[in-house]
C-alpha cells in the first residue's frame, strides 16, 4: 500500500481525474470536490451521484490491483489495471476512505497508510459509515471519496503561506480538469457531466476552440490499426493571438500557453490524457505553433499504446509513428500562414479599426480593438493600474444595445465626430502619440504610414492627408522632413 504511493506521477489534477474516470464508468452526472483545510491539513471529498457499491463490490474496489488488466473492458470504462483508486488517492493522502450508498444500504472502507501493520482494511456499516459525510446524501445512489492526512496535496513552497498554496493547488487542478474533459463537460457524450469544486461548476476548456469562427478545421483522418479499431485524426489551426480576446487567450494559457502546448491531443474515451507533445515525430521548430491535432483512441488500444497507470505516459506503436508523420507534414505549411499573417500586414494593409466584431456560438460582441494606436497608448500608460482596461470593458458591457437598436430603427443615430475641429483635435492627439513612441522626431511620411489605415484617418485620407502636411510644419514644429 505505501508503495501504491509512488506509482505513476501523480499530481493533484491527475489524480483527481482518475477519481473523476471511476465515477464516469459509474455513471455519474455530477462530481462535486471540496477542499476543507483544517490547520496544516486539507481534508478533500469527491462525491459522485453515480451507482454506488455495495459492501462487497466496494471491498474488492479497495483492493490493490483489483481488476485484471487483460480483461475485456466496457468501451466507456476509462479505468485500467485495477489501481486507480488506490494509487490515485494515496499519492495524495495517507488516508484513504471510501463511502458508498446504493440499495438503501451504505458502506465505508478505509486504508490508512500509517496503521496497516495487522494488512488489515477498516470497514464501518451504516450509521457509521453515514458519519463520515459532511453533508447528508442527495442522490439515491454515489459514492464518495475521502482523502486525510493529505501531505502531498500542497506541494508545498515555503515561501508561500499555507492558504495561497491551497489557492494556487486548487486553481491549477480546476484549469487542469476544465481540460481533461472538456468534451463531458460540453455534452459531447449522451450524458452531460458536471462538476464543481469547492461549489464552482467548471467550465469546459476547449483546447481547439472549435467555436471560435477563425479557427480552421482541417481534413481528418483515420488509421486502422492491425487489431482491426480505428484511431481518428482531426487536425486545427488555432486563430492568431490577434483575433483572440483577452478572456480567451487566458483559457488557453495566454499566447506562451497557446505555442507551449502544441501538438497532438490524444483521447482515450473522450478524456484527454496527452497533450502538446508532437512525440519527437517532427524536429522542433517545424511546425506551427498553432497546430493541434486531436486523436481519438478507443480504449481497447491500452496495450498497444502502453498506457501507464496513471494514464499520463503513452509511446507510439512504431507502426503508427509513420502514419502521423505523414499526416502531420500535409497540414504543416497551411498553419505556417495563418500564423505569419498578422507580420505581412504592411504589404496588404488591413484598417485598424476601433471596434471589432466577435462572433462565438452564434452570438456578436462587440470590443474596442485593444491595438488600435489609441487605445493601445491609453492601455500603455495605465498598464500598472489596469484602470483603462477596466473602463474599456465597462463601456463594452454597458452599450447601450437595445436603445440603440431602437434609434437606429426608428430617429436614424450618427455617431461619427462631424465637426472639422474634433477631427482635427484627433489628429493633433496622434501627433503627440507618434512622438512618444518614436524617438520624438516627426517624419511627415512614417507619421502619415502610421496612421493610414487607421480610423477614423483611413475613410477621410485626403482631408487627413493634406491637413496634416499643411500643419506639420508650422503647428507641431518638426525637426526634419520639411
Ligand atoms: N466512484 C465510484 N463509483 C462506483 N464504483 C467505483 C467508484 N470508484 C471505484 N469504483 C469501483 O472500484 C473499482 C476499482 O477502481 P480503480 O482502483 O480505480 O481501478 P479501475 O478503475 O482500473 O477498475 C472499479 O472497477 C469500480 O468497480
Ligand atoms: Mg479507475
Amino acid at each position: 500500500m505505501a508503495t501504491a504511493r509512488s506509482f505513476g506521477n501523480y499530481d493533484l489534477a491527475a489524480a483527481l481525474a482518475d477519481l473523476i474516470d471511476n465515477s464516469i464508468k459509474a455513471k455519474a452526472t455530477r462530481v462535486d470536490i471540496s477542499f476543507e483545510p483544517e490547520e496544516s491539513d486539507v481534508v478533500v471529498r469527491i462525491r459522485d451521484d453515480g451507482a454506488g457499491m455495495d459492501l462487497e463490490t466496494l471491498k474488492i474496489a479497495m483492493r490493490p490491483a483489483s481488476a485484471n488488466p487483460q480483461d475485456e473492458r466496457e468501451p466507456d470504462d476509462l479505468g485500467r489495471f485495477g489501481w486507480g483508486l488506490k494509487s490515485a488517492s494515496l499519492s495524495q493522502a495517507r488516508v484513504l476512505t471510501v463511502v458508498s450508498w446504493c440499495d438503501g444500504a451504505i458502506n465505508a472502507a478505509r486504508w490508512d497508510i500509517d496503521d496497516i501493520d495487522d494488512w488489515g482494511m477498516e470497514v464501518l456499516e451504516g450509521p457509521e459509515a453515514e458519519g463520515l459525510l459532511a453533508k447528508p446524501r442527495k442522490s439515491k445512489s454515489g459514492t464518495e471519496v475521502i482523502w486525510t492526512r493529505s501531505d502531498r496535496v500542497l506541494d508545498r513552497d515555503v515561501s508561500f503561506s499555507f492558504d495561497d498554496s491551497l489557492t494556487y493547488a486548487i486553481a491549477h487542478a480546476n484549469q487542469r480538469l476544465s481540460l481533461v474533459f472538456h468534451r463531458y463537460l460540453a455534452g459531447e457524450l449522451e450524458r452531460r457531466l458536471t462538476i464543481s469544486v469547492n461549489g464552482r461548476l467548471l467550465r469546459p476548456i476547449d483546447p481547439f476552440m472549435t467555436s471560435h469562427d477563425a479557427t480552421q478545421t482541417l481534413d481528418a483522418d483515420e488509421i486502422k490499426t492491425a487489431s482491426g479499431s480505428s484511431i481518428s485524426i482531426q487536425p486545427y489551426v488555432l486563430p492568431h493571438f490577434s483575433k483572440l480576446t483577452v478572456e480567451e487567450q487566458e483559457r488557453l494559457g495566454g499566447p506562451e500557453g497557446m505555442v507551449r502546448n502544441q501538438g497532438f491531443y490524444v483521447y482515450r474515451n473522450k478524456r484527454l490524457i496527452i497533450f502538446g507533445t508532437w512525440f519527437r515525430l517532427v524536429p522542433h521548430g517545424e511546425l506551427s505553433q498553432l497546430t493541434r491535432v486531436r486523436v481519438d483512441l478507443p480504449n481497447t488500444l491500452d496495450s498497444e499504446w502502453r498506457i501507464t497507470v496513471d494514464k499520463s505516459d503513452a509511446q507510439l506503436p512504431a507502426a503508427l509513428k509513420r502514419r502521423l508523420q505523414d499526416v502531420v507534414r500535409r497540414f504543416n505549411r497551411r498553419s505556417f500562414s495563418v500564423h505569419r499573417k498578422k507580420g505581412v500586414s504592411l504589404d496588404r494593409p488591413e484598417v485598424q479599426s476601433v471596434w471589432l466584431r466577435y462572433v462565438k456560438s452564434g452570438q456578436v460582441r462587440y470590443r474596442v480593438n485593444r491595438d488600435h494606436p489609441m487605445v493601445a497608448s491609453l492601455l500603455d500608460m495605465d498598464s500598472i493600474s489596469g484602470n483603462a482596461d477596466a473602463v474599456l470593458r465597462l463601456l463594452e458591457s454597458y452599450f447601450p444595445a437595445d436603445r440603440f437598436l431602437a434609434d437606429a430603427n426608428g430617429v436614424g443615430v450618427n455617431q461619427c465626430p462631424t465637426s472639422t475641429e474634433e477631427f482635427e483635435s484627433l489628429v493633433h492627439q496622434c501627433v503627440l502619440n507618434f512622438l512618444q513612441s518614436s524617438d520624438g522626431s516627426l517624419e511627415v511620411d512614417e507619421f502619415l504610414d502610421f496612421i493610414r489605415d487607421v480610423e477614423p484617418f483611413s475613410s477621410q485620407w485626403t482631408y487627413t492627408e493634406s491637413y496634416v502636411r499643411k500643419n506639420t510644419a508650422k503647428k507641431w514644429g518638426m525637426k526634419n522632413g520639411f
